[in-house]
C-alpha cells in the first residue's frame, strides 16, 4: 500500500510505501528534502506536517522535543505514513541530482596524521560514475548489515587518478567500525558502501559571506567544500574556524594555512584549541570554537554558516548564533557526527 506526499511550497509530489519512511522515499525519488543522520538523532530533517497522519518511530528528544511534536513538527527520517500527507519543508536545490549507488571501494592507503585520526583513500570502481556534492557522505555497509557514515574530504574535482575518495576517521574506542579501521584494516581491503547522501553542501544561489565551522574530523567535508570553492573560482568571503583539543589534533593545520595563503584575502583561517598542552607552546585562540566565531563576528545576520563535527558543538553553535548573533534560522547548515552513543534513550 502506498500514500502520496506533497511538499510545500515546492509542490513536489511523491509516493511512499506504508512501511517506509517519508525520507527514504524522498531520497529514492530525488525530492531534495533536507537531512543528516537518517536515524532520528540530529534533527536536520525536521519539518511541519500540514495535513495527514504519520507514525513517528523512536528518535532523540534533542532531535525533536515533545513541545515541537505538539506544535506539529515531525522528523521525516522516523515518520511512516498512515494517510496521504502534506509537508512544509524547504527543499534543497541539487540534493537529488546524483543517483545513490551501492558500490565496492578498495583501500589504497591508510595514514595516521595523529594518534586517533586515520586518513583513508578509497579507490572507486572505474565502471561506475560515482558523483557527489562536496560536503556529502557515504555509508559503509558492515557485515551485520549495520551502517556507518563518513564525509568525503575531497571535492569531486580533486578525486585524482585513479579516482579515489578521501575520508577522515576518528577512532572511537569500542566502536564497531573504527576499532576495525584502527586494528585490522589494511591496504587492498574491499569495503561495501552506498552514497552519496546528505544535504550538507554549499548553497551556490547565495552571495552571503560564509563561515565554515569544524570540530575534529568535522574538518573533512569542510576541506572538500574549500576545494570545491577554489575549483569553481567562487569569490565569496570565507572565515574558516577549526576547533580541536590540542595542537596535534589539528591534523591538517599546514594544509589549512597553505590554502589560506593561496586564497589570500578571501579566506581567513582561525584554529582554536580547547585544551592546549604546555608543550604545544600555543599562542593562538583558545576555548570553544563556536564562541570564537561569536567573539569575532557578533553580527551574523548577513552570513551563512556551514558547521560540522561533534553534535554538542553543532547544537550549541546553532542555538547561540541564532539567539545571540542574529543569524537567520535558515542560514545554518550542518552535519552532526552522531554515533551509536548518541542514539541511546530514544523516545
Ligand atoms: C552524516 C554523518 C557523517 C559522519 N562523518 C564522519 C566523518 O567524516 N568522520 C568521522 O570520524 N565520523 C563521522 N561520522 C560518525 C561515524 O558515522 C560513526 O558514528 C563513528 O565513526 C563511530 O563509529 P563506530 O562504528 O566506530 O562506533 P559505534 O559502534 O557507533 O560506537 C560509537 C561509540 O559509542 C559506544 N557505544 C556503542 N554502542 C553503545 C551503546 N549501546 N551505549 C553506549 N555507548 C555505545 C562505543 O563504545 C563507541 O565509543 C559521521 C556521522 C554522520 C551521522
Ligand atoms: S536526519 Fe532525521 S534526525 Fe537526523
Amino acid at each position: 500500500m502506498s500514500f502520496q506526499v506533497t511538499v510545500q511550497p515546492s509542490e513536489r509530489v511523491y509516493a511512499v510505501e506504508a512501511d517506509e519512511t517519508l525520507l527514504a522515499a524522498a531520497i529514492r525519488e530525488g525530492i531534495g528534502l533536507p537531512y543528516g543522520c537518517k536515524d532520528g538523532a540530529c534533527g536536520s530533517c525536521k519539518c511541519r506536517l500540514l495535513e495527514g497522519q504519520v507514525q513517528l518511530g523512536p528518535h532523540q528528544p534533542k532531535a525533536l522535543s515533545e513541545e515541537e511534536r505538539a506544535q506539529g513538527l515531525i522528523l521525516t527520517c522516523c515518520a511512516r505514513p498512515q494517510s496521504d500527507v502534506v509537508l512544509e519543508a524547504r527543499t534543497v536545490p541539487g540534493a537529488g541530482q546524483f543517483p545513490v549507488l551501492k558500490l565496492p571501494s578498495r583501500v589504497i592507503s591508510i595514514t595516521r596524521p595523529t594518534a586517533d585520526v586515520a586518513v583513508l583513500r578509497l579507490q572507486l570502481p572505474a565502471n561506475q560514475n560515482f558523483q557527489f556534492h562536496a560536503g556529502q557522505y557515504v555509508e559503509f555497509i558492515l557485515r551485520d548489515g549495520s551502517r556507518r557514515s563518513y564525509s568525503m574530504a575531497n571535492a569531486p574535482s580533486h578525486l585524482g587518478t585513479p579516482a579515489a575518495i578521501e575520508l577522515h576517521i576518528r577512532h572511537m574506542p569500542g566502536g564497531k567500525f573504527t576499532d576495525h579501521v584502527f586494528g585490522a584494516m589494511k591496504e587492498k581491503d574491499i569495503l561495501r558502501m552506498e552514497g552519496p547522501f546528505g544535504s550538507f553542501f554549499l548553497r551556490e544561489d547565495s552571495a552571503r559571506p560564509i563561515v565554515l565551522l569544524a570540530s575534529g574530523t568535522g574538518f573533512a567535508p569542510i576541506k572538500a567544500m574549500l576545494e570545491h570553492i577554489q575549483a569553481k573560482g567562487l569569490r565569496r568571503p570565507i572565515h574558516l574556524y577549526w576547533g580541536c583539543r590540542s595542537k596535534a589534533d589539528l591534523y591538517l593545520d599546514d594544509w589549512a594555512h597553505q590554502t589560506a595563503a593561496t586564497m589570500g584575502a578571501q579566506l581567513r583561517y582561525i584554529p582554536v584549541l580547547s585544551e592546549p598542552k604546555p608543550e604545544d607552546g600555543w599562542t593562538g585562540r583558545t576555548g570553544f570554537v563556536h564562541q570564537a566565531v561569536m567573539a569575532d563576528l557578533p553580527d551574523l545576520s548577513g552570513h551563512e554558516i556551514y558547521a560540522c563535527g561533534a553534535p554538542a558543538m553543532v547544537n550549541a553553535a546553532q542555538a547561540d548564533f541564532v539567539a545571540r548573533c542574529g543569524l537567520p534560522e535558515d542560514a545554518f547548515y550542518a552535519d552532526a557526527f552522531t554515533s551509536e552513543a548518541d542514539k541511546q534513550n530514544p523516545v
